[in-house]
């Protein structure tokens, strides 16, 4: 099945993609054992999911925690079905994630000029230009790149984020072959207001069935923001078990809001997910362990 099929059946079913092996463990204060970070996306695979995003493929001098992405891949049993894919900011990150036999990748850019800086050390024209080769030899692999666009509504470091620029950025990563554009929105200040005005500004650009959300849950906002989205449109959301999450680059944000969490509201309001919450109530005790050993 593509990822254009996978997501085409849209009227009863939400996709979860779950982020917490990266999203959530690279804001961890601590490495995590690779021997856990295998048990959990193994785990996670038993869930239910059809994609899960295992790690980055990025300087191991700005995220550590990320190092040993290349052993987890090795590490992990693959289930058919399971599309498992990686961050990759650049060239080098793209031959990492071919090396582990990846058929998605995951590149990450920003609405922010600042927050751009401060995360890829460069501007976002700049990231454009790392981006086109990526893109271009990712497809020529046959490789799917899902493209992040961070701080879709608010910064931490600008504040409020026009959503016009989130508009712009969105449509070249569209036209540059992304098959998916993620709206990240980073901090967890967004309301359903911000990212309503952000979407409809989004829309006129790419096709509804491209777009998902990644909502941060600092402000307990996350899943009326999901409920907003739902309502314009969108049917395919990340989100990361047991709540895990944050960025190292974004101070103060807080973890993704919880796959259990946005299943039980799918599964609520008559949406299949695919996911088995039993499974998954088990993954996020795993997972919330994880984080409460680099608390002790
Ligand atoms: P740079 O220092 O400008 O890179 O960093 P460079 O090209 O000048 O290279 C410097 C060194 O890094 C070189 O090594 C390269 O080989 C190495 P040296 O010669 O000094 O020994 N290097 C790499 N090593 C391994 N893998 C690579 C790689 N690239 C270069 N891919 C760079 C630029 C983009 C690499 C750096 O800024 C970086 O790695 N940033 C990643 C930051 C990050 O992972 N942030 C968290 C993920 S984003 C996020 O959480 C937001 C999201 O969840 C959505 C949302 O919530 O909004 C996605
Ligand atoms: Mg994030």
């Amino acid at each position: 099945m593509s990822d254009q099929e996978n997501l085409a059946d849209r009227d009863n079913q939400i996709q979860i993609v779950e982020v917490g092996p990266r999203d959530g463990l690279q804001n961890e204060p601590r490495q995590i054992a690779t021997a856990d970070k295998v048990k959990l996306v193994d785990m996670l695979s038993d869930c239910g999911f059809t994609r899960i995003e295992v790690t980055s493929f990025v300087s191991p001098r700005w995220v550590p925690q990320m190092a040993d992405g290349a052993q987890v891949l090795a590490q992990i049993a693959r289930k058919p079905g399971v599309i498992y894919t990686a961050l990759t900011p650049n060239l080098i990150g793209l031959q990492g994630a071919q090396e582990a036999g990846l058929r998605e990748v995951a590149i990450f850019g920003a609405a922010s000029q600042t927050f751009s800086q401060k995360n890829i050390n460069c501007t976002i024209e700049e990231s454009l230009q790392r981006f086109v080769p990526l893109i271009k030899t990712a497809l020529e692999k046959g490789v799917a790149v899902r493209a992040y666009i961070s701080c879709v509504t608010d910064c931490p470091y600008e504040g409020a984020v026009d959503p016009q620029a989130v508009a712009r950025l969105a449509e070249k990563l569209f036209e540059l072959g992304c098959y998916q554009i993620v709206m990240g929105e980073t901090i967890g200040a967004g309301t359903p207001e911000t990212i309503l005005a952000m979407l409809d500004a989004v829309k006129q650009h790419v096709p509804v069935q491209a777009l998902a959300g990644h909502y941060h849950d600092t402000n307990g906002r996350a899943l009326d923001n999901i409920a907003a989205s739902v309502e314009a449109g969108l049917r395919c959301f990340d989100a990361a078990v047991g709540g895990l999450g944050g960025c190292p680059y974004a101070p103060g944000a807080k973890g993704n809001v919880a796959s259990e969490a946005v299943a039980a509201f799918a599964h609520h309001r008559g949406f299949d997910t695919g996911l088995d919450e039993t499974k998954l109530a088990a993954a996020a005790r795993f997972a919330k362990s994880l984080r409460e050993e680099t608390q002790a």
